[in-house]
């Protein structure tokens, strides 16, 4: 196939501002970008990643001023913005009244996500464009999500515009806290750990309870399903590939090593690169060793979770 034609800024926005899809870099994984006030656009990440209509996307805003016209931020909402934006945290806010959002984006809901992404280019596109942005990560609705421009490529057949910004360095999606009153909820960990925003608040950050009133309704299973199947807390088997982290036993298979030092940032950055590329060896299995659960290892646990959850 093809490598993606380079596409500048003004390009990219220019597409977006014409009711197109594009795909652009942020630190967390690559999105799948449209005019958040243009429903036919939402409408067509919808079909191009083949995502059910129930789950809202990620309203992306060039800063927290262009948040604040979009959704109702209380104080501790806005400490938490101060704090963490721009970076990969996304807040479920209240809907801002009349705040031109397309409905399908938010997927009826009265509430909306939203986030500021650090990413330059992420940025530059955002006040380019000068709209709110939905984007979902830039991958087939179940499959791996990608963190290169060229695994968007591939995962769409070539027929999405991506932008190229190089790898991600963060590596995992933005972690999702709801703002309830004076309660936080944490509806998805990712890339920013629970434990930081806990030290920043001086206070605590609740995991969600599957079925509660607040939720992610996107938080299917199976999900960031590689082709081959996945054992967790492994030993590799022969014929198996194997994504080791820390220190690994020599293995005769495909191997490739989170992070050889036991660095947990390090292992989530590299993870769904990794996982695309022990899956393009062909083998059927991959055995992943066991990861620690505390901080990042949180967002790194639950992704290799979902992508070992048996496939519907
Ligand atoms: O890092 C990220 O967040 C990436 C990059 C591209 O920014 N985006 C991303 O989007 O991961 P996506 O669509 O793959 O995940 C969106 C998640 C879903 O689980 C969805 O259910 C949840 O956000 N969500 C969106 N709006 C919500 C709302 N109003 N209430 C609860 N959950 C919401
Ligand atoms: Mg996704």
């Amino acid at each position: 196939m093809i490598a993606p034609a380079a596409l500048s800024v003004e390009d990219a926005a220019q597409l977006l501002r014409n009711g197109q899809l594009c795909a652009f870099p942020t630190e967390t994984v690559y999105g799948l970008g449209a005019d958040a006030t243009n429903a036919d656009a939402v409408l067509s990440i919808y079909e191009t990643k083949g995502r059910p209509r129930f789950n809202p996307l990620i309203i992306h805003c060039a800063d927290l001023a262009m948040a604040e016209t979009l959704a109702v931020f209380s104080p501790l909402a806005r400490r938490l913005a101060e704090t963490f934006w721009p970076g990969p945290l996304s807040l479920v806010l209240p809907m801002q009244p009349g705040n031109g959002l397309a409905d399908v984006a938010t997927a009826g809901l009265n509430t909306v996500a939203l986030r500021v992404p650090d990413h330059p280019l992420a940025q530059a596109l955002l006040r380019a464009a000068a709209l709110p942005l939905a984007a979902p990560s830039a991958n087939p609705s179940g499959k791996l999500s990608p963190t290169t421009a060229q695994q968007v490529w591939r995962g769409f057949a070539g027929k999405v515009p991506v932008l190229d910004g190089g790898p991600c360095t963060a590596g995992v999606e933005s972690t999702i806290v709801a703002v309830d009153g004076e309660r936080l909820i944490q509806l998805r960990a990712g890339a920013l750990a629970r434990e930081e925003i806990e030290a920043a608040l001086g206070m605590p950050v609740e995991q969600a309870v599957e079925g509660a009133a607040i939720s992610a309704p996107g938080m299917l299973l199976s999900h960031y399903a590689p082709e081959a199947g996945i054992r967790l807390n492994a030993a590799p088997r022969p014929g198996e590939a194997f994504l080791a982290f820390g220190a690994a036993a020599a293995f005769d298979g495909p191997t490739l090593n989170l992070s050889p030092s036991g660095d947990l940032r390090e292992a989530a950055r590299n993870l769904f690169s990794m996982l695309h590329e022990l899956d393009a060896s062909g083998a059927t299995t991959i055995a992943v060793a066991p990861i620690p659960q505390a901080g990042l290892g949180e967002a790194i646990n639950d992704r290799l979770s979902r992508a070992a959850a048996p496939r519907t």
